[in-house]
């Protein structure tokens, strides 16, 4: 399977995506947690890029899509990919169509987790993450078994640092301003599906399965 998950931050991009790859046994590239993992190692580019993410911009599109670029044509990916925040400008999307043509491995579907931004800011401002993984928690909605630790390590979750209510607001602006226009790009290429994400999450889940031809 070849994907791609759109939606504003909170959506459940990241909450999905692990479900994906259990079931297609596809790699999850999530653009954010590979950025967030530079920042974790203290590279030139994980500063850059962290200064701009906790104000909720947009990296620029040259860095995101080398990034991807090396992703995507690896070994972990030769059963299909989930792409989780990328792309998420109309550049990005017909550089990554173009990559994609280029290996003969277009582009199959774009689901895009539709939520009104209201519901998001209980969603992020109650989120831990566990930095390692990239697999996500909520203190009410979906709290790990541990107080405080990942259910498959144990390790510490943390709050991200881009995760209040201020550079919420940001990033919602980015997201309508320059990725949300990709839904209309996967639109007129006909490979467009949406998703109620304000539902919990088996029903979410259930929803994308279906707009797959699968059955949950
Ligand atoms: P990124 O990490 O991609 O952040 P985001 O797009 O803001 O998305 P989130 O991770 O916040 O949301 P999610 O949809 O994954 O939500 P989750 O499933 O965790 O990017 C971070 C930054 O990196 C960007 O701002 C940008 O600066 C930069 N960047 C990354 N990619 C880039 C690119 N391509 N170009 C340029 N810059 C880029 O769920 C959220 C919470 O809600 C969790 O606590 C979860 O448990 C809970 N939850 C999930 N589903 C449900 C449900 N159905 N009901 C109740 N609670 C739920
Ligand atoms: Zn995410």
């Amino acid at each position: 399977l070849r994907m791609v998950l759109i939606g504003p931050p909170g959506a459940g991009k990241g909450t999905q995506a692990p479900n994906l790859v259990e079931k297609f046994h596809a790699a999850h590239l999530a653009t954010g947690d590979m950025l967030r993992s530079q920042v974790a190692q203290g590279t030139e580019l994980g500063k850059e890029a962290k200064k701009i993410m906790d104000k909720g911009g947009l990296v620029s599109d040259d860095i995101m899509v080398n990034m991807i670029k090396s992703e995507l044509s690896s070994d972990k990916c030769k059963r299909g990919f989930i792409l989780d925040g990328f792309p998420r400008t109309i550049p990005q999307a017909k550089l990554l169509d173009k990559m994609l043509e280029e290996q003969d491995k277009p582009l199959q579907k774009a689901v895009e987790l539709k939520i009104d931004d209201e519901l998001l800011v209980s969603r992020i401002t109650g989120r831990l993450v566990h930095p390692a993984s990239g697999r996500s928690y909520h203190k009410s909605f979906n709290p790990p078994k541990v107080e405080g630790k990942d259910d498959v390590t144990g390790e510490d979750l943390v709050q991200r640092s881009d995760d209040n209510a201020e550079a919420l607001k940001k990033r919602l602006g980015s997201y309508h301003d320059q990725t949300e226009p990709i839904v209309n790009y996967y639109k007129e290429k006909g490979i467009w599906a949406g998703v109620d994400a304000s539902q919990n999450p088996a029903k979410v889940w259930g929803d994308i399965i279906k707009c797959l031809g699968f059955n949950a």
